[in-house]
């Protein structure tokens, strides 16, 4: 979507040429670089993140596995960070722009060059990644930025990614099944995964550096939002007063106001994909009607596996 193959650079090519690749869904062919799958052009981005990114430490870094709640955290980031430049009393930027063109994807704008200025972000800066915490941009490591990682229930989040991706690119989901992409997802090999990998690095950083990461689940976000809203923004250093109003940012970001905003509803957004497929259901437990109970089974027994002694539950 965001860089067509043939305008990969060079370096890019050779680079690809030395690594271990597979066929995978969604991409006609996946790269492992640094232990997680990537498509071609998103690996460009990677890189070029990797090289020309530099954080300031009044950053904050919004970290996800696809599908796990970035939009909705995207609003959030926003909405709080910049409450008192934008009120929600007043003509919002939200209401008018989709969460993704207020919050730029790194390695998405660092695909297509090298050269990305983010001069046109108020400050302080909010940028999201997908990438795993070990292949973020040493400036985001080693600078006093804050990183807030949202996780969400692995079977919830694959559904969410099967109707994306049906959605997104029909021809080469057509004829793919759902128990093919489940396996490749239990197994790893599956675009930008290992998912289980990429949550336990951000929860293992948060528990050793808890000033650094902040640890988020959908789950909680969803059961009680004002709560998770409050704690996100003492982390970033923009917690409430006594007297500050969280509900209404927490009604401006809900899935309900958002999907019904003609801009989320309408139109494509700069990457080429429909603004409304960021807003499919929004719930928990949605996975029900998509998955068997015994595909379900796999990836319940993948997550217990791998989650085994790391404090984690889904
Ligand atoms: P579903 O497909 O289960 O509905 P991402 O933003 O990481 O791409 O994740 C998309 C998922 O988050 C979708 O889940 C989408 O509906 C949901 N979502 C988008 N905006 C939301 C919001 N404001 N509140 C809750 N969920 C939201």
């Amino acid at each position: 979507v965001y860089l067509k193959d043939e305008n990969l650079t060079q370096e890019t090519r050779d680079l690809l040429s030395s690594l271990p690749s597979e066929k995978g869904w969604l991409v006609s062919q996946m790269y492992q670089f640094e232990g997680s799958w990537q498509a071609p052009a998103l690996l460009q981005g990677i890189v070029n993140c990797q090289k020309h990114f530099e954080a300031n430490d009044s950053d904050v870094i919004l970290a996800t596995f696809p599908k796990s709640g970035t939009t909705w955290l995207k609003a959030l980031l926003f909405a709080l960070i910049h409450r008192h430049k934008f009120p929600v009393s007043g003509k919002h930027p939200l209401l008018v722009t989709n969460p993704h063109s207020l919050v730029p994807f790194l390695e998405g704008d660092y695909c297509v060059s090298p050269e990305v200025k983010f001069s046109e972000l108020p400050s302080p800066r909010i940028m999201q990644t997908h990438v795993t915490h070990h292949s973020l941009p040493v400036s985001i490591k080693s600078s006093c930025c804050k990183i807030v990682y949202c996780c969400r229930n692995p079977k919830d989040k694959f559904v969410s990614l099967w109707h994306f991706g049906r959605k997104l690119a029909p021809e080469e989901t057509a004829e793919y099944p759902i128990e093919t992409a489940v396996e490749a997802f239990c197994e790893g090999k599956f675009i930008g995964g290992p998912f289980w990998d990429h949550v336990l690095e951000y929860w293992y950083e948060s528990r050793k550096n808890p000033n650094k990461v902040l640890f988020v689940t959908y789950e909680e976000l969803k059961k009680q939002t004002e709560v998770e809203v409050k704690r996100i923004a003492n982390f970033i250093g923009c917690g409430f007063t006594a007297e500050e109003e969280v509900s209404e940012i927490v009604k401006l970001c809900s899935f309900e106001s958002l999907s019904k905003l003609e801009v989320n509803r309408q139109g494509k957004l700069p990457n080429g994909i429909e603004s409304n497929s960021y807003f499919r259901k929004g719930e928990i437990g949605g996975w029900r009607d998509t998955l068997s109970e015994s595909l379900a089974e796999v990836i319940d027994r993948t997550t217990e596996e791998k989650f085994r002694g790391s404090g984690l539950k889904f």
